[in-house]
């Protein structure tokens, strides 16, 4: 028996264009998946759908484009739709979709006092309510199926301090609760094969943070260089590390895992830093 075989299950990326959703969602067709992938940008899920072409074994009708914003109610709601007619059925959810605002971020010039509290509430809303409102919407699949897995998008943010990012550690902080909390209601109200994990990536170079950590001639900032020097492997992560983790969390292998949240940091989380 293969205990991580996904072959015919459906599973779809809220930030599945992101520099980890593409990553993911390619690991997952790769496992026999069909793979839909949500986002805002209708350009940067065409880009996502071209990267991913040759990784899709059951050709196009494998990849599914759902335009839709994490926020926004109605176009989940409208993305539901289609995701119904088309499939009609969701094993797996990615809450992927996730980033920071300036804003809401404390620069070596300022001090906490200086925090702009509407940018504060809007990465909350985005990483946070971002998590809960999909898994509301397109958890109504696994719920009427009685099983399914969600996957949610944490941070090594979420757990200790890491200087400046006030807003988004916050809201990163209140998806590993949510993910712990939602585990345990969906158990216990719907059958137990319903499960819900997290996976808190170390530092992998986005687009969301890719200026903090790389100069344009891509040597290293000095906050990149603190990170390198925290993480005991020495290194950023690459995106396709996530993707066994992902695997493990989304198949048989982790039957009987739920409420976990799972570092993929080089040991970054391990660490003291002495
Ligand atoms: N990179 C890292 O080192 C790192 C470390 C820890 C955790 N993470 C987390 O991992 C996740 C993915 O990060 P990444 O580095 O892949 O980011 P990224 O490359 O910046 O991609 C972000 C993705 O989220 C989508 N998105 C943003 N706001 C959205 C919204 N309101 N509704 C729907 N989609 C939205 C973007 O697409 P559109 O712009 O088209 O909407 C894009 O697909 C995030 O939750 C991030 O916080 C990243």
């Amino acid at each position: 028996m293969n205990y991580f075989d996904l072959t015919g299950k459906t599973a779809l990326l809220t930030g599945g264009t992101g520099v980890l959703g593409i990553a993911m969602a390619r690991g997952l067709l790769s496992a026999g998946c069909k793979v839909a992938l949500l986002s805002r940008n209708p350009d940067n899920l065409a880009a996502a759908a071209t990267a991913l072409a040759e990784s899709a074994a059951g050709g196009e009708e494998s990849i599914l484009l759902l335009k839709g914003d994490v926020v926004d109610q109605s176009s989940l709601l409208a993305a539901r739709e289609q995701l119904q007619q088309k499939w009609n059925r969701l094993d797996i959810l990615v809450n992927a979709a996730g980033g920071n605002r300036k804003g809401a971020t404390i620069s070596p010039e300022d001090t906490f006092f200086d925090l702009h509290i509407d940018d504060f509430a809007s990465v909350n809303k985005l990483n946070l309510e971002g998590t809960v409102l999909p898994s509301m919407i397109f958890g109504e699949f696994m719920r009427d199926n009685e099983r399914g897995c969600i996957v949610n998008i944490s941070s090594m943010a979420a757990d200790r301090a890491i200087t400046r990012v006030v807003g988004y550690s916050v809201a990163k902080a209140g998806v590993d609760n949510f993910t712990k909390w939602l585990a345990v209601e969906l158990a216990r109200k719907f059958s137990g094969r319903i499960r819900v994990n997290a996976i808190a990536p170390g530092f992998f170079i986005g687009e969301q943070n890719r200026s903090l950590l790389l100069n344009d001639d891509q040597t290293l900032t000095e906050r990149g260089k603190t990170i390198i020097t925290n993480t005991p492997m020495g290194r950023f992560g690459e995106a396709e590390e996530l993707v066994t983790s992902l695997l493990y969390l989304c198949s048989d292998a982790s039957s009987f895992v739920t409420g976990i949240v799972v570092p993929v940091d080089g040991g970054f989380s391990a660490f003291s830093g002495v």
